[in-house]
């Protein structure tokens, strides 16, 4: 582990009760300075925004738009969330995209941290850049608490 992910973590465990921590929550963000751990949040700012890194919106290619989505996955406003929570891997067998409390075990973080085992390519699919240790470990954190539909 790095030490800036470990400065990371130390940062989240700190922050446990969210609200108290908007500044340090900002600083964890990065490029992304008003990602929170929830599903509107990070639909706005993940799946459908570029940022300032110049990681790629998963949208580019997980769409339905002029397109058959990336992976049979669609991330599009409104649908994302059906068709990750509880739902199968279409390359994977046995893996879920996203399992409610267990995120060291959805399929969707694995992509995003490059773990090994993956099928494919670590996302966003032309990284770098990838998504920054902060803003896995906000998404993380979603799932953590059971990935509501908020
Ligand atoms: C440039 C196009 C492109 C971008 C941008 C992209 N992806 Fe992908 N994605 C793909 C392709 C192609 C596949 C299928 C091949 C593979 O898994 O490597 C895929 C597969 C996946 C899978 C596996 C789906 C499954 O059911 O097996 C996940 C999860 C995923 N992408 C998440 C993301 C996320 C989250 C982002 C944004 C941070 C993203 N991708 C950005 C092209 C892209």
């Amino acid at each position: 582990m790095t030490i800036r992910l470990l400065r990371v973590v130390a940062l989240v465990s700190a922050c446990a009760a969210w609200s108290a921590c908007d500044e340090k929550l900002s600083t964890i963000a990065g490029p992304t300075p008003n990602l929170e751990p929830t599903f509107a949040s990070i639909q706005h700012d993940i799946f459908e925004s570029t940022d300032s890194a110049g990681r790629a919106a998963c949208t580019n290619c997980h769409t339905n738009v002029g397109r058959n989505p990336s992976g049979g996955l669609n991330l599009v406003h409104d649908l994302a969330y059906d068709q990750i929570v509880n739902v199968a891997s279409a390359r994977k067998p046995g893996a879920t995209r996203i399992i409610p409390g267990d995120p060291d075990n959805s399929y969707l973080v694995q992509k995003l941290e490059g773990k090994a085992g993956i099928v494919g390519n670590r996302m966003p699919n032309g990284g770098p850049p990838y998504l920054t240790d902060g803003q896995i470990m906000i998404l993380r954190r979603w799932v953590a608490i059971g990935a509501p539909r908020n």
